[in-house]
């Protein structure tokens, strides 16, 4: 039987990894008039939980990853990482950008290894481990427009890897790819956090993906966003991509979840 999706009270004081608190925020519109994005999140993601957000364009999931990473100053309420404040460029908080964020004039080696020596660590061989580690050993010399889509991908994560963090936001990080390597990436990344722990935020408009990595999917409403519902996803681990489609848990979750997410698009 699955389980009913929950509302979204406060989250209990439980240990928490990253707990974000009553966190409000708007923009200054186009014409002067301040925009709500985010209203009232209230969000606690347990240590080593992988967790999902779905919700239509423009409802602030952007915005939510960059106030956890401490980018963005919320109007109201805040984020907690291991219950302390998060501070701007803690490198325990990974961040992956929706958008392409190597550096174009520095080999895939170097993309990794120069924010490390930016801060002051050495480079013990760790850096070209970490592209082996993620398939891209063999272009550690090649310059990102010399990679593919996937491959920049890969380059992206190992530069976060390099920092040793304990959380990854992950923004949309294979929506620009072809089915395929999204499906290869999906897998990898499955391994990689299995044998890391690694408490993980990601964001997705593929279901499918949310389902199939997540343990709980959160719908956001259209803007301002705010949490419409929280899904459990009742599927074993370790998973195997390709056979999630054909259980019956996982397609009875995927229309639940797009009958909800659909009303949301439809308004906004
Ligand atoms: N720096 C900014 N200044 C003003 N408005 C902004 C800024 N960043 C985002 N917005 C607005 O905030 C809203 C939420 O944007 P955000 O990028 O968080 O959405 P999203 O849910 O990530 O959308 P998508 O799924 O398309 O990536 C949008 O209306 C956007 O136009
Ligand atoms: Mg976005």
């Amino acid at each position: 039987m699955m389980q009913e999706a929950s509302t979204t009270e406060t989250p209990a004081k439980l240990s928490a990894k990253l707990r974000v608190e009553g966190v409000s925020l708007e923009f200054p519109g186009g014409d002067g008039r301040a925009i709500k994005v985010l209203n009232g999140i209230d969000l606690a993601i347990a240590p080593g939980e992988f967790c999902t957000i779905v919700g239509p364009s423009g409802c602030g999931k952007s915005t939510l990853l960059s106030v956890i990473a401490g980018l963005l100053a919320p109007a109201s309420g805040r984020c907690l990482l291991d219950e302390k404040p998060v501070q701007v460029g803690n490198p325990r908080i990974g961040y992956m950008f929706q958008s392409d964020t190597l550096l174009p004039w520095a080999t895939a080696l170097d993309n990794v290894r120069l924010p490390l020596e930016a801060v002051g660590r050495k480079d013990d061989g760790r850096c070209l481990d970490l592209l082996r580690r993620v398939g891209v050993g063999d272009f550690a010399a090649s310059y990102p427009w010399q990679l593919s889509g996937g491959m920049r991908k890969r380059v992206q994560l190992a530069r976060l890897l390099a920092q040793e963090p304990d959380v990854l936001l992950m923004d949309e990080p294979f929506g620009a790819l072809d089915a395929q390597t999204k499906l290869l990436m999906q897998e990898e990344l499955l391994r990689l956090w299995e044998s890391t722990k690694l408490t993980v935020l990601f964001v997705t408009h593929d279901l499918s993906e949310a389902i199939s990595l997540s343990d709980r999917v959160l719908l956001f409403s259209a803007r301002p966003g705010r949490i419409k519902e929280q899904y459990d996803v009742p599927l074993d681990r370790p998973r195997q991509i390709e056979e999630i489609v054909s259980d019956p848990h996982y397609n009875e979750l995927f229309v639940r979840i797009w009958r909800s997410l659909r009303e949301e698009i439809r308004l906004s």
